[in-house]
């Protein structure tokens, strides 16, 4: 089944994508160009990549480990903070 008809790309490659280590929309854009014509895609791809295993950043979040890096604060200048 086409996910993306502009380019004719099929689930089935998405998905052959995501398992080869593309983890967000816009890898798999890279890799197929899905998503980077009309964009009425996007959304199914991004469904289907939150189905797929294989990214090592949901793979961490799923464990449990922090899904953005926290900074200590003696290492932010003090100027960003104004
Ligand atoms: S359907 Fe994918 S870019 Fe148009």
């Amino acid at each position: 089944m086409f996910v993306c008809s502009c380019f004719s790309v099929t689930e089935q490659e998405v998905r052959e994508h995501a398992n080869a280590g593309a983890c967000t929309p816009r890898q798999i854009a890279a890799a197929s160009g899905a998503g980077t014509d009309c964009g009425s895609c996007v959304r199914t791809i991004q469904g289907l990549l939150g189905r797929a295993a294989g990214c090592p950043r949901r793979e961490a979040a799923r464990a449990g480990a922090a899904a953005v890096a926290t900074v200590p604060a003696a290492a932010v200048p003090v100027a960003a903070l104004r």
